[in-house]
């Protein structure tokens, strides 16, 4: 973000009086669960037990735990002292935070970077030493490495940080390394303004530059961050997908994640860009989403989180606790990604939940099955629970739309559009409960949807402050934020002409949160 590179002096200046001011911050060994109860609080997605956080670090499974780091303020609830806050799971979906990881020293702030397991002791921090390369953010952006040899709850920072120093750009953050086994090194993708430019190591200590990605190929009407390069076997071939945030130029405003498919030899990336850009997500709410390394072989997916928020309004959300500690801003549901060919024959990102879902999911229950014209309203029996899953099954003539819309007693709504005339789907969020805190908040998102007249599926994630709508299998995903007085707990089916036959199904998820 460009608005940082005018806020670094404030942030020398905060670090130092945060240092001296904030000695302790909250606890998140607190047991006391009530902060996971409150308004907006989510129930199925990761947040923070207090303050703030922004995109997900550092992830990577090791010995049966996936570890979430994450751009985080101990201190507050807005943006400032980053540091990585921490958090483990063993099962993707149950998330236990620890200590913070990495705080502000005097190289800067602790900005967004990734974690590898170096196997090898190609660093001699010792075989299997937990290494996280991040951006030293001072006066100007370098990237600096850490070790851990007690599985990530505590790092040692390398004496000779930073390992990687400016070359003279504003914009030259967000290391995501990965071992590449062909040509047995490391390499680095950095978001280097409007560009990525691939480095590689043989010790995490050394890098060289090899190649530069994305001048006039993509979208460029913002900043590029957070890049994350991965291979995906499709067809009995390797791809790479090149995933690539850039904000604001999102399609739908703000904050957005592009990708790229294509072919990287060791050295450079070239995409088939058969038409670009392509978005990961049409939702408001997804950003700068990279995937977790070292995920065992047997299992073999690619597994990937984001931020769900848009820098357009992150710092104005309602927080989901009260206090000067609210904590603000949740990670989307863990998705695994997946390589796909559309109607015209071209290769796509598919991004669907992860099967683990399943664990807190409540057996299916049918709200209804039967030809529907004009509009029919349904309540749901969600028990007591705070987070639920709807499953649309329909087919639409060229003709038709269907608007699933959600509702709760206060008549606060969020509407799903399936729209066949324009060949989209639209998420309506301008009357979903508090919008007041953000003109932007209001606009509506949509995505393209190419009609045929297959059945169409919408998934529909539903938790007390998100709607994530995963239409036919991840093939398109939107992922938008709400803030409705209380849970949506009836839906209204309307077509705008003739009758339409719709399958509904409910199941209900239990909290995450203990
Ligand atoms: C993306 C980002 C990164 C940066 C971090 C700072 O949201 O702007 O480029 O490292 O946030 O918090």
């Amino acid at each position: 973000m460009n608005a940082f590179n005018s806020y670094y002096i404030f942030l020398l200046i905060a670090t130092f009086f945060f240092s001296c001011t904030h000695d302790t911050e909250p606890s998140v060994y607190n047991t006391n669960g009530e902060v996971y109860n409150s308004a907006y609080r989510p129930q199925i997605h990761f947040s923070s037990k207090y303050n703030w956080i922004n995109d997900p670090n550092g992830l990577v499974y090791y010995d049966g735990e996936y570890h979430l780091f994450f751009q985080h303020n101990p201190f507050g609830s807005g943006w400032g002292y980053m540091s990585w806050g921490h958090a483990v799971s063993t099962d993707l979906i149950h998330w236990t935070q620890l200590n913070v990881a990495l705080k502000p020293d005097t190289h800067g702030d602790i900005f967004s970077g990734s974690v590898v397991i170096d196997k090898n002791n190609t660093a001699g921090f010792g075989e299997n030493a937990m290494i996280a390369i991040y951006t030293s953010a001072g006066s100007s952006q370098a990237q600096s490495i850490a070790f851990s040899t007690d599985r990530g709850r505590t790092f040692i920072k390398y004496r000779d940080n930073p390992v990687l120093k400016n070359p003279g750009k504003p914009d030259f953050r967000d290391p995501k390394v990965f071992w590449h086994e062909l040509t047995q090194q490391w390499i680095m993708s950095l978001a280097t303004g409007q560009t990525i430019s691939f480095y590689r190591s043989p010790n995490l200590k050394e890098w060289t530059k090899l190649s530069e990605f994305g001048l006039g190929i993509g979208a460029h009407d913002g900043v590029w961050e957070c890049p994350d390069l991965f291979p995906l076997t499709f067809e009995g071939k390797i791809k790479w997908v090149l995933l690539v945030s850039i904000n604001p130029g999102a399609p739908n405003g703000g904050s957005g994640t592009q990708y790229f498919i294509g072919d990287f030899n060791g050295t450079t990336f070239t995409t088939d860009a058969i038409s670009d850009p392509t978005w990961l997500d049409y939702g408001k709410d997804n950003y700068a989403g990279i995937t977790w390394d070292n995920i065992p072989e047997l299992d073999g997916r690619r597994i990937q989180i984001a931020w769900m928020n848009n820098w357009e309004y992150a710092g104005a959300i309602p927080t989901y606790s009260p206090g000067n500690n609210g904590s603000r801003s949740s990670m989307t549901l863990p998705r695994e990604l997946s390589l796909g060919r559309n109607s015209q024959g071209h290769l796509f990102l598919r991004n669907k939940v992860v099967s683990e879902i399943e664990r807190i999911a409540s057996e299916w229950k049918t709200v209804t099955n039967e030809n529907i014209e004009n509009k029919k309203n349904f309540t749901l029996d969600l028990g007591n629970k705070k987070a639920y899953h709807i499953q649309l099954t329909t087919t639409l003539s060229k003709e038709q739309t269907l608007t699933l819309s959600l509702q709760n007693a206060t008549g606060e709504t969020s509407q799903a559009q399936i729209n066949n005339v324009s060949e989209r789907i639209y998420f309506y969020r301008n009357n979903s409960g508090n919008v007041s805190f953000s003109d932007l908040f209001t606009k509506m998102s949509f995505g393209p949807f190419s009609y045929n007249s297959d059945p169409v599926t919408l998934d529909l994630y539903i938790d007390q402050s998100s709607v994530e709508i995963i239409a036919n299998d991840g093939a398109l995903t939107l992922t938008n934020q709400v803030f409705p007085a209380s849970i949506y707990d009836r839906i209204s089916i309307q077509t705008n002409i003739g009758s339409v036959p719709v399958l509904v199904k409910l199941r209900t998820f239990d909290s995450i949160w203990k």
